[in-house]
């Protein structure tokens, strides 16, 4: 059945607290909206999806490299990019129950919660005021006191840091355009939508990747790089089927794009088709704005003369909204023996959290040592885990809930001949192989191109 018929997105939300991936933060004080915790496998989940993404950047390539900038910059950046101005959201308030809205995300039949209880011919549903335009930057003071020049910005976005830095990285890297900074960090939005779990969250890692060009370039490289990301969320098991790119209409454009393809992916349940990923024609808005700002020149100037400032190709991802349609691509039921079901997230390998557990099938007869010993010979190439807990059967289920490609398990045979059984998540098939083996066995598979098994029928 296609994944989009079984999954929602409770399910997901259920299944990654249950397993400790992804759960509510401050949960002990009731929450806090829009914000979560990643818990052990969310944390190593999360770690590769950078990883893979980090190589894509640089390993896989030679014209870009990375850079770490602050968090919290002159807020003079701020005012030059765009963004104490211009980067906000119209909002209204509800005069009778006092909550807020984005005005363009209100539905018009909703019932006020002030006015649930009033007869069902009255007018109950909200009275809004007028939209006023919300600043989405957090505000923070540095220093002492709280004084006029003390307020500085929370970044809402990485790219701001890399334009920043750009002379700068233009001379210790020994580059010219065409090339790229990337950067991978949090950045913060006073987002006040529901947030579909971690889909809009107030704080959020991003993985961008500014692309430095010679103007007359840039058509090619927005081409290129608008295919090259779609094409990274399938090389990683979505299907295509449940991505497309979408291009902008100009009205949809923000202050500084001269042109915005979106990676979309079918979310299930109303969110629908929604952004992954933008992929923005930036032009030479934000050097030129920097350039003016600050009065210093940003200018690449090449061998033979030629001065310019270079346009700018931006794919600028969430690590979180990946993070979901992968766990959501990937998440399937199947009907096993017994009317029961297995929950299973059928990752791509070098996503899953864990790679390969490792089962003594009893906590006797000598079991637990050689377990400990297969898994001390797997420890150095990938991440694995010992259990050892409960029956085989649940620790199976267990290891598919978080994806783990194979399982190890030792048993009585295994100490008579050092052989193993390694059994498949997706094929659910067990092979006997020999313990020296295993580390070129599940090299070679992690190492190998993996189709998504739901692809293969
Ligand atoms: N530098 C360009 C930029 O920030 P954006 O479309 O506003 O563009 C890029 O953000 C990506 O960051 C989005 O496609 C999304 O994946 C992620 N993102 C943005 N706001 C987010 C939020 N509140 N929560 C989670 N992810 C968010």
């Amino acid at each position: 059945m296609p994944t989009q018929d079984i999954v929602t997105l409770d399910k997901i939300v259920a299944l990654c607290k249950r397993r400790g991936l992804i759960f509510p933060a401050s949960e002990i004080y009731g929450g806090i909206a829009n914000t979560y915790d990643y818990g052990h496998y969310g944390v190593l989940l999360k770690r590769n999806v950078i990883d893979a993404w980090w190589d894509a950047m640089l390993q896989d390539r030679d014209d870009i490299v990375a850079l770490d900038s602050a968090i919290i910059q002159n807020p003079r950046t701020w005012e030059a990019s765009g963004h104490v101005g211009g980067f906000t959201d119209p909002l209204v308030d509800c005069r009778s129950c006092n909550q807020r809205f984005r005005a363009d995300h209100v539905n018009p039949d909703e019932i006020c919660p002030a006015k649930a209880t009033l007869p069902k011919d009255q007018d109950r549903r909200h009275d809004f005021t007028e939209a006023r335009e919300f600043n989405l930057m957090f505000e923070t003071t540095v220093g002492p006191v709280k004084d006029t020049g003390s307020t500085v910005y929370l970044r809402p976005e990485t790219a701001q840091g890399i334009f920043l830095d750009f002379k700068t990285v233009l001379t210790f890297a020994r580059r010219r355009p065409p090339f790229g900074i990337a950067q991978v960090g949090k950045s913060f939005r006073n987002e006040i939508t529901p947030g579909n779990f971690i889909f809009r969250t107030l704080e959020f890692e991003q993985m961008e990747m500014e692309f430095f060009v010679p103007p007359e370039q840039a058509p090619e490289w927005y081409d290129h790089w608008k295919a090259a990301r779609l094409q990274w969320y399938v090389d990683l098991g979505i299907r295509p089927d449940h991505l497309r790119l979408r291009d902008h209409d100009p009205d949809e454009l923000s202050h500084y794009s001269s042109g915005t393809a979106d990676v979309e992916y079918d979310y299930p349940g109303t969110m629908g088709w929604s952004e992954l990923e933008g992929i923005a024609n930036r032009g030479d808005f934000d050097l030129t704005a920097h350039a003016k700002a600050s009065g210093k020149d940003i200018e690449v100037v090449e061998p033979d003369g030629r001065r310019y400032v270079p346009h700018v190709i931006e794919p600028a991802a969430g690590v979180g909204r990946a993070l979901l349609s992968f766990l959501i691509d990937a998440y399937d039921e199947e009907q096993v023996a017994d009317g029961d079901v297995r929950t299973v997230l059928k990752l791509h390998p070098r996503l899953a959290p864990v790679k390969v557990a490792v089962l003594p099938l009893v906590k006797k007869d000598g079991q637990p040592d050689l377990a400990r010993e297969v898994q001390a010979k797997l420890k150095p190439l990938m991440q694995t885990e010992y259990d050892e807990g409960g029956s085989i059967g649940k620790r199976y289920r267990r290891q598919d809930e978080i994806g783990t490609p194979w399982c190890v398990t030792i048993d009585h045979e295994s100490l008579e001949n050092r052989t193993v059984t390694v059994r498949d998540r997706d094929s659910l098939a067990q092979e006997r192989v020999a313990i020296d083996d295993l580390p070129g066995l599940f090299a070679t598979r992690l190492a190998s191109p993996w189709t998504s098994p739901k692809l293969k029928g």
